[in-house]
């Protein structure tokens, strides 16, 4: 029996996947995937309990045991998250829990823990998994793996405007500093470093529209889920 089917969106932050994958899993009615939230529940709980950067076996533990809570309002792009009945506020989302996550990522013990949980999502009718890896580590087989690119400047601007529509202060220039400091590292790790799965189509954003990147997709998988249906092996 094949398993549902499963649409990847990797790439930088900021480029413009939560938004992205938000839209075309309401079009779809597909379970959706923040792999990125995981790896930022994953940097408060350890900052909570006092866990060191170091510590790789305590981080990993913490990270197997997580049993984070996903509910998704229409037309919110990013879900509310709970953990252990608590509602995880805006730190979640802020640059430093981000930065945090970041330098977690990098250890290889943490992802390997967190694989299991990923791929327990992968659930009829089918999965949009937003992140670094979906593509090249955690859903290989994947019905279609996209990268989603975008100039770091133009990233930064999105950022900033989420932040003030927020009413919260930000500076363009530390958020162009911030972001290609977290790109640097997600790129340079050691394990499942962020680049394009070789089979992804690579996207990029800057010069289209929210609309235009989901219908993009949108084609490039129903012409996938159709090949899929002639030949389900
Ligand atoms: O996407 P988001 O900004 O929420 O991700 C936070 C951090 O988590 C990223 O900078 C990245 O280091 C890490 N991450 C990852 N693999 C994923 C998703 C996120 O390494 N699949």
């Amino acid at each position: 029996m094949s398993l549902a089917p499963v649409l990847t969106v990797d790439g930088p932050s900021g480029a413009g996947k939560s938004s992205v994958c938000r839209l075309l899993a309401e079009r779809l009615g597909w379970h959706f995937l923040d792999s990125g939230a995981l790896y930022r529940v994953l940097a408060l709980r350890a900052r909570a309990e006092g866990i060191g950067e170091d510590d790789t076996t305590a981080l990993a533990a913490c990270a197997a045991a997580l049993r984070p809570e996903f509910e998704f309002q229409p037309g919110e792009e990013l879900a509310r998250v709970s953990l252990d009945g608590q509602p995880l506020g805006e730190g979640l989302r802020s640059e430093d829990t981000g930065a945090l996550a970041s330098r977690l990522a990098a250890v290889p013990p943490v992802r390997q823990a967190l694989l299991a949980a990923q791929r327990a999502q992968r659930r009829e009718p089918g999965l949009v998994a937003d992140g670094r890896d979906m593509g090249s580590t955690v859903f290989p087989d994947a019905t279609l793996k996209i990268f989603l690119e975008a100039s770091p400047v133009q990233r930064a601007e999105r950022r900033h405007k989420q932040l003030i529509a927020k009413g919260l202060d930000a500076s363009l220039p530390v958020l162009v500093a911030q972001i290609q400091e977290r790109d640097e590292r997600d790129a340079r790790r050691q394990a499942s470093p962020l680049r394009p799965a070789p089979d992804a189509f690579r996207i990029d954003s800057s010069a289209l529209t929210l609309s235009q990147v989901v219908d993009r997709i949108w084609g490039l998988l129903q012409e996938r889920m159709s090949q899929r249906d002639q030949d389900p092996d």
